[in-house]
């Protein structure tokens, strides 16, 4: 481990942020380094600014940081990308590219890449939907993880590139905000019970979806890492999951917290791309494969994020 130097590409995001924190504490903050398309950021690791589809400074930072690892989590998530399909499709797969060539070509030992419920379409069985199963999506983001999937694998089997991936389920996190997806809701529902004791929620009551709170992500991110190569039997992407809910259990658990919350409901474009994923997710593969393992259930989630996020409100007034 001692020669160990991981970049996050994409740090600035909703899993890079914490991704990098929770590194930082496993690894050492000098074994870590932040980089993101922004000029400047605030981590307690070295950031570099990076455009993960310059190829050759995203050499150059490998090379010059003796990098070792990547997480490139760089990428346009499912409500943004269907606003700018041409550059959703660009930043999704020649930002894999552009690391999984550098592993092709031994710069690089090992690649983490996120895939995500998206690549499941309406002709996926709704419920419990299995690790091998019908795979048509709809969305340009689902098209981009899901062509992503097919990507890694064949860099694993024709190059030997250990890359490794999981399908993200919507995250749900106090410590960032996520950026563009269909299931943000379930962290601006938060920060509004709290503010105004109202929220309009733009997906309807009853769309239920596969959720995580963001350090069980973190953790599974962590650990697919960690695991040993002989382990990782799924080189495409494997299913995790942890809970499902729709906006009114959620609204539902908040009321536990503030009696006085209440939830309205104006669906917009979003609602047909969650009707179009599982409602919930069969990860029985990455638990028995590498013992993956979630902690928090809706409960113990709303508990801890209305605590942690009233916590930052009293340090900010
Ligand atoms: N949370 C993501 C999105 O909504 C799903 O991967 O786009």
């Amino acid at each position: 481990m001692s020669d160990t130097r991981i970049l996050v590409i994409g740090a600035c995001g909703q899993v890079g942020t914490e991704l990098v924190e929770e590194l930082a504490k496993r690894h050492g903050n000098e074994r870590v380094i932040a980089s993101d398309i922004r000029e400047t950021a605030n981590f307690d690791v070295e950031y570099v600014q990076l455009d993960v589809l310059d190829r050759e400074a995203t050499r150059k930072v490998m090379i010059d940081h003796n990098v070792t690892e990547v997480y490139q989590l760089a990428a346009l998530l499912s409500a943004t990308a269907e606003k700018n399909p041409e550059f959703g499709w660009k930043l999704n797969m020649d930002g894999l590219f552009s690391v999984l060539d550098l592993a092709k070509e031994g710069l690089i030992k090992k690649i983490f890449w996120p895939s995500s419920i998206a690549v499941f379409g309406p002709t996926t069985p709704r419920e419990n939907t299995p690790q091998n199963t019908v795979i048509e999506p709809t969305t340009v983001y689902g098209i981009s993880k899901f062509a992503g999937e097919r990507w890694c694998e064949y860099y694993h089997n024709r190059w030997g590139v250990d890359v490794r991936s999981v399908r993200y389920p919507g995250l749900i996190g106090y410590k960032s905000l996520p950026g563009g997806g269909t299931t943000d809701y379930a962290v601006d529902i938060f920060h509004q019970a709290l503010k105004t004791q109202t929220y309009e929620c733009f997906l309807g009551p009853e769309t239920s979806l596969p959720m995580m709170y963001m350090s069980d992500a973190v953790k599974a991110t962590i650990d697919i890492m960690h695991a040993p190569a002989a382990d990782i039997k799924i080189r495409s992407s494997y299913n995790l999951s942890a809970m499902s809910f729709n906006p009114a259990e959620i609204a539902r658990e908040i009321q536990k917290h503030i009696p006085d919350f209440s939830i309205s409901y104006e669906p917009d474009f979003r609602q047909a791309i969650a009707d179009n994923w599982p409602a919930s997710i069969n990860d029985a593969e990455a638990r028995s494969h590498w013992g993956w393992a979630h902690s928090y259930d809706l409960a113990k989630l709303v508990a801890d994020m209305l605590e942690n996020l009233k916590k930052q409100i009293n340090v900010s007034a």
